[in-house]
């Protein structure tokens, strides 16, 4: 795998970064020690360090001349779990977790902006993006609301996600669609709360919810068009406190995905339908809130076939699946890619025996695979800005 010589030198480095980035995980918008590493480090390598987008989001600027500017992102946030690890660099803030990689993802980054500093082969602006909140609360969104690509024009976005399941250090990508777009509804389902014994004198909300729940599942199977894909879950069912009292109301609540923006447009007015009619035909009555958060990632082709070029250089042409499945886990990069060409890709993080997928309590990133991120932000900066 060729990895750039001066990059294998800074493997130690970015461990070092990593591992103590993992030690003191911090949730969406908190992450003001993450924030300071990463301002300082890239302070110390002469990047001009900008700070405050987002709260905690950092962007550095390394500019060589006239030319084409480009942005690299990376993800700072942990996330709410109580890590099982017991290695030496596990979690010392109980409860607070680097259970996605966002730590490897931030680690990389310094690591090719230290490189790129010091090599400077490249004409044009680099624009470092370290983003806070990836995890459900649109980090990336909020950058950009308050300014990220005025302030820092970007021809071209690139961003990287680790992937258990995938062989170290292999690559995988594709144009169009990779991960869904990720959207949240709430029910509450008011019904008439009366004696179980005696249920004709009220509305049952337990039965009527429950009709909602398995109607609900008929849009993707009845409503929805084979060849497409989409995924209503209702995740969360509350309601009643005892065995003889029917209650009055019930909590509903769960998530949308799917890949194109027409399906997510079609999504709301079709549970609304299902969820009014449910509730008028068992008399009951509902309020029903649908919540937008993340678009689907769509990664643009032109910038696609650029990634996977030097996905190639790095990993070697048997190693870059360059039509991988999409994922319909959702992704705040996501908002990037609607303002700015580019493309996300994928890094194995290993696969086999004792693969743990991430958000899960016995997860780690996979050092090994330092050196080949920042080895792919690096060539990408040199080929998409050349001298
Ligand atoms: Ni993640």
């Amino acid at each position: 795998m060729p990895i750039i010589n001066r990059v294998a030198d800074l493997h130690d480095q970015m461990i070092e970064w990593r591992h103590d980035i993992h030690a003191h995980p911090e949730l969406a918008f908190e992450e003001q020690r993450t924030s300071d590493i990463v301002a300082r480090e890239l302070e110390s390598f002469g990047i001009e360090v900008h700070r405050g987008l987002a709260k905690t989001g950092v962007v550095g600027v390394l500019k060589t001349g006239d030319g084409p500017s480009i942005g690299l992102r990376a993800d700072m946030d942990a996330l709410p779990i109580h890590e099982n690890n017991q290695f030496d660099h596990r979690s010392l803030h109980e409860g607070k977790m680097h259970a996605c990689g966002h730590d490897g993802h931030t680690s990389m980054l310094l690591g090719a902006a230290k490189y790129l500093a010091e090599t400077r082969r490249f004409k044009g602006t680099v624009n470092f993006i370290f983003q806070p909140a990836e995890e459900g609360e649109g980090g990336a969104r909020v950058m950009i609301e308050e300014g990220l690509f005025e302030k820092f024009p970007c021809q071209s976005v690139y961003g990287v996600h680790n992937m258990p399941g995938k062989d170290t250090g292999s690559f995988s990508l594709r144009p169009g669609p990779l991960m869904a777009a990720y959207d949240t509804f709430q029910v509450t389902v008011r019904g008439r709360g009366t004696h179980a014994a005696m249920p004709h004198h009220g509305i049952d909300p337990i039965v009527v919810a429950s009709h909602m729940v398995t109607a609900l599942q008929s849009i993707t199977s009845r409503n929805l068009n084979p060849i497409e894909s989409a995924v209503v879950s209702v995740t969360q069912f509350h309601g009643g406190s005892t065995n003889n009292v029917i209650p009055d109301r019930v909590f509903l609540e769960g998530t949308t995905r799917c890949f194109k923006p027409e399906i997510r447009e079609w999504m709301e007015p079709a549970m609304r339908r299902i969820i009014d009619g449910v509730a008028q035909a068992f008399g009951a009555e509902i309020e029903f809130d649908y919540l937008y958060r993340y678009p689907p990632t769509i990664n643009h082709p032109a910038e696609t076939s650029i990634a996977a070029k030097i996905a190639a250089e790095v990993a070697g042409e048997s190693r870059v699946d360059t039509d991988t499945d999409p994922v319909m886990g959702g992704e705040d990069f996501a908002f990037m890619l609607e303002k700015v060409p580019g493309c996300y890709l994928f890094i194995g993080n290993g696969a086999g025996e004792g693969v743990c997928m991430v958000h899960n309590p016995d997860y780690d990133f996979n050092d090994e695979i330092l050196p080949v991120g920042a080895t792919y932000f690096s060539r990408l900066v040199e080929s998409v800005l050349p001298t």
